[in-house]
């Protein structure tokens, strides 16, 4: 798969609704498609939406090592419920140990550079590994999110990874996240219920306060438009 394949293909879907497409994606790419899921609330439609249409598609979280609590006991609801296996990826031990020894363990207080540092041997490495196979990833990714996604598509080239990038979810507001969630029973982060609408690793994630935007509790000691893990990175 490369740009130009992509350009073509998306010509043809011209037309179709966004659930639709991800139909169209799960059929086609059958074994090559995988759900990149954070145990968000958007994470949690998805799986419920995949699952149902396409049984067996692959569904992997990245475990950071500093998730919160809920967030595992998350994972395992939703393996119960849905009676799915879902792929954990943790990062390199050595290259963990290596990053702790030189800058500490909460390395990511302290400059914007080692919170990237962090992200990026946590996360984005792990990743790489995730994606081995896959021509396209799926995530949850909604516009409304924050300014850094406002200029997101349902269906992107990732130049980044040489995939297709899909979040179907792209134009829902919150409320139908969570409309969708209450309609089908879909299991949820209990810290939703107590402040957090977004949630990652847990030394940087807070809640948020009355009038402060969903994602005011992600790296809350950056500005707006520095925070992103690297994961939704737009250009190499
Ligand atoms: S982040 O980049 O700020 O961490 P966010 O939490 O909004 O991302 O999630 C956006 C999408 O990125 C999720 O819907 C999911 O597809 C993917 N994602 C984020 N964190 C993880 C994770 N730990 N494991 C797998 N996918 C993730
Ligand atoms: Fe590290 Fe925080 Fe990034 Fe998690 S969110 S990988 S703890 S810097």
């Amino acid at each position: 798969m490369n740009k130009n394949v992509f350009n073509e293909l998306i010509l043809k879907l011209n037309g179709k609704t966004n659930d639709e497409i991800l139909r169209w994606f799960l059929y086609e790419f059958k074994g090559r498609i995988v759900l990149s899921s954070s145990l968000g609330a958007e994470d949690q439609v998805l799986t419920d939406m995949v699952v149902k249409i396409a049984p067996g598609t692959r569904i992997f979280t990245l475990d950071t090592g500093r998730l919160f609590y809920e967030t595992y006991e998350l994972i395992e609801k939703t393996c119960l419920r849905y009676k799915i296996k879902m792929e954990i990826y943790s990062p390199n031990s050595e290259q963990v140990e290596t990053m702790v020894a030189q800058k500490g363990i909460n390395l990511f207080y302290h400059s914007i550079e080692n919170r990237k540092e962090c992200c990026n041997i946590r996360k984005i490495v792990p990743l790489k590994r995730a994606f081995n196979g896959a021509e396209v990833w799926i995530c949850g990714l909604r516009k409304d999110q924050s300014i850094t996604r406002s200029e997101a598509q349902m269906a992107e080239w990732d130049e980044v990874n040489g995939m297709i990038k899909l979040s179907p979810l792209i134009d829902w507001t919150e409320k139908q996240v969570w409309d969708y969630i209450k309609e089908n029973g879909v299991p949820y982060n209990t810290l939703h219920d107590k402040g957090y609408p977004s949630i990652g690793c847990q030394p940087c994630t807070r809640e948020i306060f009355p009038g402060e935007d969903i994602r005011a509790g992600r790296w809350w000691w950056e500005n707006a438009d520095s925070k992103e893990c690297g994961l939704h990175k737009r250009e190499k």
